[in-house]
């Protein structure tokens, strides 16, 4: 090999050894640099003849050419890594499943809640809102259910550390039935006039909302949801309670198939007083007596308690599980279900 194809090999080893454009600058001066390989070729011609320097010179010429030529190529194959290098590093993987905001919904519990809302709105009932903590009177002694009454235990709550104008502690409220009271006071006020010449227009009204009681399992939780109904007028009968809450029922879980019967039972407020039980003739439930509420015609002492008149007004009061509701809707088996509040289980419902 001449000398001056020995400078093209190794000139291109130099260059194919450099991994970065600075090294490459550092090779390229070893052979076309002022100090050069080649450089110091042409320098060398200067004590040649003129014959010789003319075919020596071409020849230096051709391997510079061959040198040049190496170093774009590696100069170009470097530029390319580069690229691909830096094209890799920002690569997008549209295959990902997109940044998104999570998109919320209603709470199995509230969904109820607004379907009984819908439900008995459609059937010209009106919707109350009451209060959380309740005095004695509207939560106990109002109902029918005096102080030292041993119905009282069936619904031990918790106590607030403030008494009432009796100087009994408040309660948080053990079930929606204050609302009863509350409810038909502020009506028979509003309508004095019109019951003195007999024309109050009746009351129909259900009260949904938060209640509490010491019990915790899998059916019970110390919060929980129920709503109170109540219709009164001047003859409005059990006919009519079954009715309303058999059209509620088939609304509500959006069959025909079920059959509701009526169970004795006691309850301070009413008298006479039943369980309301459902049976669906279909379905993952179909044949068992399910309780859905309590219910019975509105006790007279309670009907004084509202401000009317007993011998004149008569009516209904029913008080009802939204929670349980929606356990049988959903096919839910455990309550503290719907108080975790794990996402995956809620999302089911949307
Ligand atoms: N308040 C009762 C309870 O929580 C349920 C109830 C029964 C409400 C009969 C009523 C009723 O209005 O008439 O256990």
């Amino acid at each position: 090999m001449s000398d001056l194809d020995s400078i093209v090999s190794s000139a291109q080893a130099a260059f194919a050894a450099a991994s970065t454009p600075a090294d490459l600058e550092n090779a390229k001066a070893l052979f076309l640099g002022k100090a050069g390989q080649l450089t110091e070729l042409m320098k060398g011609m200067a004590a040649l003849s003129n014959d010789e320097k003319k075919t020596r010179g071409a020849a230096i010429n051709v391997t510079k050419q061959a040198v040049e030529a190496a170093l774009t190529a590696r100069r170009q194959a470097l530029a390319d890594a580069e690229l691909e290098k830096q094209l890799k590093a920002e690569a997008l993987d549209v295959s990902l499943p997109g940044r998104q905001r999570g998109q919320g919904g209603l709470h199995p519990i509230a969904l109820a809640w607004e379907r009984v809302e819908a439900i008995f709105n459609s059937m010209g009932f009106d919707v109350a809102d009451g209060p959380e903590i309740e005095n004695d009177w509207f939560n106990f002694t109002s109902l029918n259910n005096p102080p030292n009454h041993p119905a009282r235990s069936m619904q031990d709550t918790f106590y607030v550390d403030m008494n009432d104008e009796q100087g009994l502690p408040y309660c948080l409220r053990t079930h929606t039935s204050p609302m009863q009271t509350r409810y038909a006071v502020a009506h028979a006020k509003k309508h004095a006039a019109a019951a003195a010449n007999g024309t109050m227009p009746e009351i129909r009204v259900i009260a949904p909302g938060r209640t509490y009681r010491v019990d915790s399992d899998a059916t019970h939780s110390p919060m929980f949801h129920q709503f109170e109904g109540l219709w009164i007028g001047e003859n409005v009968n059990f006919k009519d309670l079954k009715v309303t809450f058999l059209n509620f029922c088939k609304a509500f879980f959006e069959t025909d198939d079920l059959t509701l019967r009526f169970r004795p039972s006691y309850f301070p407020f009413t008298e006479p007083s039943a369980e309301i039980d459902i049976a669906f003739s279909s379905g993952p439930l179909a044949g068992r007596w399910l309780e859905v509420a309590g219910s019975g015609q509105v006790h007279p002492s309670v009907v004084r308690n509202m401000g009317l008149d007993p011998e004149k007004y008569i009516g209904f009061a029913f008080g009802s599980g939204i929670d349980r509701l929606a356990m049988l809707r959903y096919g839910v088996n455990d309550l503290r279900l719907f108080f975790e509040n794990d996402v995956r289980f809620l999302s089911q419902f949307q």
